[in-house]
């Protein structure tokens, strides 16, 4: 079955939004880079090499669970229509495609900003379950979930990894909101959600010994200096991250490691750090089942079904519209 592919926001347009974003972040304070700018090409291949490390459990964790709950979830509920938010690679929906009856009906739209690794996930998923009509969306689903196609029948929404925990509070709530509107009546929204944990064990998920998270974390600065022809020097950054625990988030940061001015052609904007000045470029908050019914009710959303994996490290929740909302 061919793939459709959709793009929302030319090329000049997204390029334009990214350097606004950059000038905001940047000359703001505290300075700060959005998280979504981290997947580029190379920023989704050190994702994927993230979500190997064995100190990053949140993905095995939520396979685990996928595994274990695909059968029940997808046989109650029989959609026709599965919209994911960030797919990234699109692996873990394989477990669901995999638990489908009367598969041949199913419609698979994937939303995600990261057009190449996009187009190489959905077409290797196209090949896999050449019976699925796949449709590609390359867009930012905080902007364009307005845009995606009509429902064809029940839908189940999918925003797996905890992505939703790189939002903090207010965007979280509007992007919910949006999501609980694509879902109509009778669908459903499946979550991932990291839940909150010994200290240790998340600074370590965040920090690995081999140097991919930083990595990662120093890609965001090549992306900077692609877009709006910059000067960041990566190698003059470190990564720091830690649990922030009054705040249930990790916290990443680049910090410089010397006095250095960096130069944004594109902008005319000129920026001096001293050693140890930062740039915030994530928080990815940690979740209890409680915060979660919390969040989910102030988008008009209600928790149908929690599960965990056998050592409570992740949650994933099946959640419902809330028929008054
Ligand atoms: N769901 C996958 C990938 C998580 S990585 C997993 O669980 O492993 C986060 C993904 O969300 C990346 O593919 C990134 O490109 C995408 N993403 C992040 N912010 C986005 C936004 N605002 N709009 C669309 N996609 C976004
Ligand atoms: C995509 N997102 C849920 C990841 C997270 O865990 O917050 C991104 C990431 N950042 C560092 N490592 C992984």
């Amino acid at each position: 079955m061919p793939c459709l592919l959709d793009v929302h926001a030319d090329e000049a347009r997204s390029l334009a939004r990214m350097a606004d974003d950059i000038q905001r972040g940047l000359t703001g304070s505290p300075r700060m880079l959005p998280p979504k700018y981290f997947y580029d090409e190379a920023g989704s291949e050190l994702f994927e090499r993230i979500t190997q490390l064995p100190e990053y459990y949140l993905t095995r964790a939520e396979e685990s669970i996928l595994r274990d709950v695909a059968d029940d979830v997808m046989g109650g509920l029989r959609p026709r229509d599965i919209v994911e938010l960030g797919p990234g690679s699109c692996r873990k929906v394989r477990w669901l495609f995999d638990a489908l009856e009367d598969a041949e009906n199913v419609r698979y739209v994937a939303v995600d900003v990261g057009r190449d690794s996009l187009v190489q996930a959905v077409t290797a998923l196209a090949d896999e379950y050449p019976w699925l009509h796949v449709h590609a969306v390359v867009g930012d689903f905080e902007r364009h979930l307005a845009c995606l196609p009509l429902a064809v029948g029940r839908r189940l929404a999918l925003f797996l990894g905890s992505t939703i925990g790189n939002f903090d509070p207010i965007p979280r709530r509007a992007l919910l909101a949006q999501i609980r509107r694509l879902l109509g009546a009778d669908g459903r929204l499946l979550l991932g959600v990291d839940l909150v944990k010994d200290r240790d064990e998340l600074n370590a998920a965040y920090d690995d010994p081999a140097g991919v998270t930083a990595e990662f974390n120093r890609n965001i600065l090549r992306v900077v200096n692609r877009t709006v022809d910059a000067d960041f020097a990566p190698e003059k950054w470190r990564h720091h991250a830690f649990y922030n625990v009054a705040a249930s988030r990790i916290e990443m940061h680049l910090l410089a490691t010397e006095p250095q001015r960096v130069i944004l052609r594109k902008l005319g904007v000129k920026l001096d750090f001293d050693t140890g000045d930062g740039i915030w470029t994530e928080n990815s908050y940690k979740f209890t089942r409680e915060s979660v019914e919390a969040m989910l009710a102030e988008a008009g959303l209600a928790l149908e079904q929690w599960y965990t994996d056998a050592e409570r490290r992740f949650g994933l929740v099946l959640a419902r519209p809330v028929e008054s909302a």
